[in-house]
């Protein structure tokens, strides 16, 4: 990933408490159908779990992450595969792959442009892109709640992240040499356990929006947003997020 208002990640908290991250992300890897012998890049690989699924099908892969805490930790869970810290905006490489993968990562970047040229360069010609990330309306509640407990306290703050809509996505990849096959945008609301489960989120994923805060403001501004979402977005012990994914699969057919 490479991000504006990444957190410091934390991946024992990543991998414990929000592994469906990359549990949703198996139906992505059904689209990506990786191939024994293709070369595969995994473009914000995180912890490796989809990265080692795919290595699993018998391709040669290489993962790449922003965060150096996710890419220690992506070694650490699968020594045999090849990671690398790098940033998806500048990232280069010196052989081309046939497919390049990536899951809930390029809503980090700010940079889009930078990123899909990134993926067309690394990819021989005929190579695919398939991706899934937040589309359109991701987390509008959540955003929407904690924008708003923000500027009741004087603070101005924007949603940190990218969420595209089928359209801007599609325009974007065609600008860049892609022919898109399928772009679809999809509500997946999402289960986050237990009472604590919405501030645990906050916590792993939204520390950017929270960073002109004190610590007892952070409380009460986490505070108040649960109660504003607790009527909608909780019951029976469980928190549910309102996410929205867009999910695309992308041929690289450059102009000749
Ligand atoms: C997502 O995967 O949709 C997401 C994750 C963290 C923050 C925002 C969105």
């Amino acid at each position: 990933m490479s991000p504006r208002d990444e957190p410091d990640w934390d991946a024992t908290a990543y991998e414990d408490d929000h592994s469906f991250v990359y549990e949703y992300g198996a139906d992505v890897l059904e689209l990506l159908a990786p191939a024994a012998g293709e070369r595969v890049l995994d473009l914000g690989c995180g912890t490796g779990a989809l990265t080692g699924k795919i290595a699993a099908s018998g391709a040669d892969i290489v993962g790449i992450d922003s965060a150096a805490e996710m890419i220690e930790r992506a070694r650490a869970n699968h020594p045999e595969l090849a990671f690398r810290q790098a940033d998806a905006r500048t990232a280069t490489f010196d052989e081309p792959f046939d497919a390049v993968f990536s899951n809930a990562a390029l809503h980090w970047i700010d940079e889009q442009d930078a990123a899909v040229s990134t993926v067309a360069d690394a990819l021989r010609p005929g190579g695919r892109f398939v991706a899934e990330l937040g589309g359109d309306g991701n987390v509008a509640a959540i955003v929407d709640a904690v924008l708003a407990e923000l500027a009741e306290r004087g603070y101005d703050a924007d949603n940190p992240w990218h969420f595209p809509t089928v359209g801007e996505y599609a325009s974007r990849l065609e600008r860049h040499g892609f022919e898109v096959r399928d772009a679809t945008l999809f509500d997946r609301p999402t289960e986050l356990e237990g009472e604590d489960g919405l501030e645990n989120w906050l916590d792993v994923f939204a520390d950017g929006l929270f960073a002109p805060l004190s610590e007892r403001e952070r409380e009460a501004v986490v505070a108040a947003v649960e109660e504003r979402l607790r009527p909608a977005y909780y019951g029976d012990g469980v928190w549910t997020a309102d996410y929205r994914r867009l999910r695309f699969r992308a041929v690289y057919r450059p102009e000749p």
